[in-house]
């Protein structure tokens, strides 16, 4: 999605994958390459932060880091990198094209690092939270970090409404196909259902929403909002957003075959 959009509109720039093992001298290396800046992804998120000049409050508070930005330092010569978190953004982003979380209620499904910078988000555009985790303790102790409820999946069937569900945790994604995060007997009490699994874009959580007159948004959503807000840190400048989601359908297509 990146590189669609350096083509769009006529920037010199490419975005290239690289594994990674040794984070301190990958920060190192961005530094003597010159580069502009990275994402960060799983399970470099909580490792990188030690090996940056400088994390953003938010994703010092949310824990992780998605996106590195390189800058000059005040003597125009040092280069500096700084660690920001766009996970959180992407996701409000993401629900907000459906609805207004101001004011409703969440049921987010999972409590590991997804579910942390989901609840982030939309804890800041003042939902009011509920975490279904299958481990208490987790479940519990993110709960109490957002300031949320917590409930085991199984209680879920006595929640009687709320606005939304959001599934966080890896249950539909490939080869799992079949699999679901929740009794889908119990989708009607939602409005809207949104999944941040992208593979497949269509999981079987988001078939049976929609089978169950739920409004839905997929993992494709997120993905674009968080890339969206990167490409901004990188460049200043605002992405066309449907040049980015036609490359992501395009990537997602191929990666099929
Ligand atoms: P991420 O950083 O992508 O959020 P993670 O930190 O490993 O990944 O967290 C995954 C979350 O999904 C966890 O809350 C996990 O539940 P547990 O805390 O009980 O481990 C949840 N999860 C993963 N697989 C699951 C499954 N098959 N059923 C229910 N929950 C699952």
């Amino acid at each position: 999605m990146h590189n669609a959009v350096f083509s769009s509109m006529g920037i010199n720039g490419v975005y290239v994958p690289m594994q990674v093992r040794e984070v301190e001298q990958a920060i190192t290396g961005l530094k003597a390459l010159g580069f502009r800046g990275a994402s960060v992804t799983v399970p470099h998120k909580e490792t990188v932060m030690a090996y940056l000049d400088y994390v953003d409050p938010i994703a010092d508070q949310i824990g992780a880091v998605n996106t590195l930005v390189c800058e000059k330092g005040q003597d125009g010569i040092t280069t500096l990198v700084k660690g920001l978190n766009t996970d959180w953004l992407g996701a409000l982003r993401a629900l907000e094209q459906v609805m207004s979380p101001k004011g409703s209620h969440i049921v987010i499904m999972g409590a590991g690092g997804s579910a942390k910078a989901v609840g982030y988000g939309l804890k800041k555009a003042g939902a009011q939270i509920t975490i279904a985790n299958r481990t208490e303790k987790k479940g519990q102790q993110l709960a109490q970090w957002l300031d949320a409820d917590f409930i085991l999946p199984e209680t879920v069937a006595d929640i009687k409404h709320a606005d939304v569900l959001i599934n966080t945790t890896s249950v539909g994604m490939e080869p799992d196909y079949n699999s679901i995060v929740i009794n889908p007997e119990l989708l009607p009490k939602f409005k809207t259902v949104m999944d941040i699994v992208y593979a497949p874009l269509e999981t079987r959580l988001l078939r049976e929403a929609t089978r169950a007159g739920c409004k839905t948004i997929d993992g494709l959503s997120m993905l674009l909002y968080q890339g969206a807000a990167q490409f901004e840190a990188w460049t200043g400048k605002t992405p066309p957003l449907e040049v980015m989601r036609a490359a992501l359908m395009q990537a997602l297509s191929t990666a099929k075959k």
